[in-house]
């Protein structure tokens, strides 16, 4: 029996609890950074909310973006993660200014964000992921791709995740935006001249940089037909990078039944 008052307050602070767009706005701030790499966060934003999901095991639903494990020092060391500290600090802020967001929430969230500011696709983002609270919750390390190593390899670690040939290459196409840092991965510079724009460019002049795990799309048959796909329709890529980050986000996610989402 609550009185008019307890519901008042009872919808101040749901509304509270879900305003995310609030927290978009907030991310949206926190793009443009002069003096950091390119002037803005968008792309290392995006590789924390790719590295903090892309750890997951169908075979045995562990890992994924839900418990954002990566605030342990067991997965953050992982040498895969190096410089993703950059990217959990950045964010560090809005997650003062909304506690009650968890972090696996806001970080996935700040990669779609920043993919929307950057001018690529909306990508569908459901909220309700929690936190887990130890160390040994963390998925092992080395899961996460190895850019030193090609098709095999990349197929092993994708298909691990349940993703297709055709999402895998258009999964990687966010290699349009940031570029590498020798510190963090032992390669250097941007994959395109618009590092900070959402694209399906392609580097024509072959001046720039790309990883051996990159060259395996244009080496390997099946990848490469997709390649030439997506090179010649930028809304064919658009819609497949859309649905297969949107997916990746929410592998190996459950929720409880406060769900926002749901309600
Ligand atoms: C950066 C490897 C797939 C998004 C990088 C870097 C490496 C790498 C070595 C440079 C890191 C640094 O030095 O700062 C790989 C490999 C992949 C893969 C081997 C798969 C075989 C993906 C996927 C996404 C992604 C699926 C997102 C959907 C990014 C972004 C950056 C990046 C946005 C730029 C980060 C920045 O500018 O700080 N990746 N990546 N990558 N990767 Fe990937």
């Amino acid at each position: 029996n609550l009185g008019v008052q307890d519901k008042c307050d009872f919808l101040e602070y749901y509304w509270e609890r879900t305003n995310y767009n609030a927290v978009r706005d907030s991310i949206k701030q926190i793009l443009p950074q002069p003096g950091y790499d390119d002037g803005s966060t968008g792309p290392v934003l995006v590789r924390l909310a790719w590295h903090a999901a892309g750890t997951y095991d169908m075979h045995t639903n562990t890992g994924g973006s839900n418990g954002a494990t990566m605030r342990f020092a067991m997965e953050a060391s992982d040498p895969a993660n190096a410089g993703l500290e950059y990217a959990r600090k950045f964010l560090e802020p809005i997650k003062h200014k909304f506690p009650w967001i968890s972090y696996a929430d806001l970080w996935t969230l700040a990669g779609v964000v920043a993919i929307e500011e950057m001018g690529g696709p909306v990508v569908p983002w459901k909220p309700g992921r929690t936190d887990k609270t130890q160390e040994s919750d963390c998925p092992p390390n080395g899961r996460l791709p190895d850019a030193a190593h090609t098709q095999q390899h990349i197929r092993d670690v994708f298909y691990r995740m349940g993703f297709t040939d055709r999402e895998i290459v258009a999964l990687m196409g966010a290699h349009t935006i940031g570029r590498c840092h020798k510190d963090r991965s032992g390669y250097d510079g941007p994959w395109t001249y618009t590092p900070t724009r959402f694209s399906n460019q392609l580097d024509e002049d072959d001046e720039l940089m790309m990883l051996p795990a990159d060259m395996a799309l244009i080496i390997d048959p099946k990848f490469r037909e997709i390649v030439n796909i997506y090179a010649q329709d930028k809304k064919a890529f658009f819609n497949d990078f859309a649905s297969a980050f949107g997916k990746l986000l929410e592998l190996g996610v459950t929720r409880n039944g406060n769900d926002v989402a749901k309600l």
